[in-house]
């Protein structure tokens, strides 16, 4: 009886006869090099009687009862056999150790099974550097960004704000993604980057920040008209990076170099071309843009208190006149016709014109008042894509001006306030 076993057990070892069944778990295990791993049998028909373990093909561990096991010189020190469930474990592992393990179990029925599962080793991945092109980033240019790594690298990807970048008709990855390659780069490409390397036991990233030097592109803000007398602010704001260097040139005179260019009390001898010219260091680009303004004469210098005084006046002297008429009229009922008709209706003529005119000039009147009070305002639009404004509603009479409101300090601080403001409600 034990000899015909011991028979049966014997020609499944040397035949290598035993059925595939599933009694290791899907595989395959990942693990690090230095780990440990342990092969686990999770189910087993019968109680085990003989074990071996195969890696790739050549075997690792046999034990057949009673024993002594039999250990491949190459992992002697470093597997583990449990004698009763067929569990192997082993330590110490390397990258040599991936592969297909394989048991080969029988069972004191004699009946032999076999199965397999695949180990994955791998060196922790590091990411050491992003190296980038050598200067300046300049728009339009083209840049490859390398990143390196060690260990074993899986998977390389590339983020932006940690968003996945895919490639697209600007963004190309070469060499498995270590090489992310930026042509044209465009100023909405600064920001920061970061390049993440994996494998499926672990990741590693590093960041960059990339900066795109653009620019300038100029734009001024501000009235095109004015009336005399009032304020000339003109705003140049340049969309660049680094930040320009700002001149104003006005009737050929290069004068200030603040962003915000002020003339209080205009007259039409400041109408002209203001030309505001900014210079990029980087970039070495030099760009300019031309604002041409006209300050209009304002005919009338009285004030509308004297004003209403002259209609008052006008008013006044036409009713004495039609009274007077009219009376004069009434003494010479006779002599009719021709000395009646002429002036009468000289009269009406005379009557509709002024009220008219009056009219006119009250509403005019009323309007200035509404131009006096409002003055100066500026409109930062804030959470809507068009820049800030200001607009100039100038008051059209100098005898009576009020200051309008301009900003406190208007020089650099408040220029770069403005600048900054459209230059972010721009992007
Ligand atoms: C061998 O495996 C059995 C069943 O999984 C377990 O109960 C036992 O503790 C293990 N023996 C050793 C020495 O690990
Ligand atoms: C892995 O195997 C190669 C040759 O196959 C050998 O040179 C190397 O030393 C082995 N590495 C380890 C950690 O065993
Ligand atoms: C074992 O086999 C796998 C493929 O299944 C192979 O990648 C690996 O290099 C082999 N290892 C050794 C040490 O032969
Ligand atoms: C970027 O990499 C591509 C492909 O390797 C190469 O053709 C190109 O010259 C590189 N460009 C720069 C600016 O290094
Ligand atoms: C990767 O580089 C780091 C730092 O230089 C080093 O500590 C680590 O051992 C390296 N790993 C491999 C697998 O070369
Ligand atoms: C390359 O990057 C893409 C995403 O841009 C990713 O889907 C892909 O798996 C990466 N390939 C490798 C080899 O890392
Ligand atoms: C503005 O002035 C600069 C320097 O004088 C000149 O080069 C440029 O052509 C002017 N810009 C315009 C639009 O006239
Ligand atoms: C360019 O100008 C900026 C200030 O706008 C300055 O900080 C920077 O050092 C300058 N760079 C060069 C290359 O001149």
């Amino acid at each position: 009886m034990e000899k015909a076993m011991v028979v049966t057990l014997i020609i499944t070892l040397l035949t290598g006869f035993s059925q595939e069944q599933n009694i290791l778990p899907p595989g395959p295990i990942n693990k690090e090099v230095g780990a440990n791993v342990l092969f686990t049998i999770i189910s087993s028909p019968e109680p085990v009687h003989a074990i071996r373990w195969h890696f790739n093909g050549s075997e690792v561990i046999r034990y057949i009862p009673p024993g002594p096991e039999i250990v491949n010189s190459d992992y002697r020190g470093r597997v583990f056999l449990n004698y009763s469930s067929g569990d192997l474990e082993l330590k110490g592992l390397s990258m040599n150790d991936s592969g297909q393990y394989t048991i080969i179990l029988t069972f004191q029925s004699g009946l032999g099974v076999q199965d397999h599962i695949l180990l994955q080793v791998f060196e922790p991945v590091f990411v050491i550097s992003i190296t980038s092109p050598e200067g300046n980033l300049i728009e339009y240019s083209s840049a490859n960004f390398t990143c390196e790594g060690n260990g074993t690298i899986s998977t390389t990807v590339w983020m932006k704000e940690y968003e996945i970048l895919a490639p697209s008709s600007s963004i190309q990855f070469l060499d498995d993604n270590r090489t992310m390659v930026i042509s044209p780069v465009k100023r909405s490409d600064s920001g920061n980057y970061q390049c993440a390397m994996s494998n499926p036991v672990s990741s590693s990233s590093a960041h960059y920040s990339i900066t795109v030097n653009y620019g300038p592109d100029v734009r001024i803000f501000g009235a095109q008209t004015l009336e005399e007398g009032s304020d000339i602010l003109l705003l140049c704001s340049p969309d660049s990076v680094p930040p320009a260097t700002i001149t104003w040139t006005v009737k050929g005179m290069s004068t200030r170099s603040a962003a915000l260019y002020v003339t209080e009390n205009s007259n039409p001898s400041d109408s002209g071309d203001y030309n505001c010219t900014c210079w990029n260091n980087v970039t070495g680009i030099t760009a300019s843009a031309v604002q041409v303004l006209t300050v209009r004469a304002v005919s009338s210098r009285l004030g509308p208190g004297v004003e209403t005084g002259i209609i008052l006046g006008v008013i006044a002297v036409v009713l004495i006149l039609v009274v007077v008429i009219y009376f004069l009229i009434k003494r010479s009922k006779k002599p009719a016709k021709a000395v009646r008709e002429t002036p009468v209706s000289m009269t009406a003529d005379q009557q509709t014109d002024v009220t008219s005119g009056y009219n006119n000039m009250v509403a005019e009147t009323l309007k200035r008042s509404k131009e006096l009070t409002a003055g100066f305002t500026y409109h930062t639009q804030n959470g809507r894509s068009s820049p800030p404004l200001y607009e100039n509603q100038s008051q059209t009479t100098p005898a009576r001006r009020n200051r309008p409101p301009l900003p406190q300090n208007r020089e650099t601080n408040d220029s770069e306030l403005y600048c900054s403001a459209i230059v972010t409600s721009n992007n």
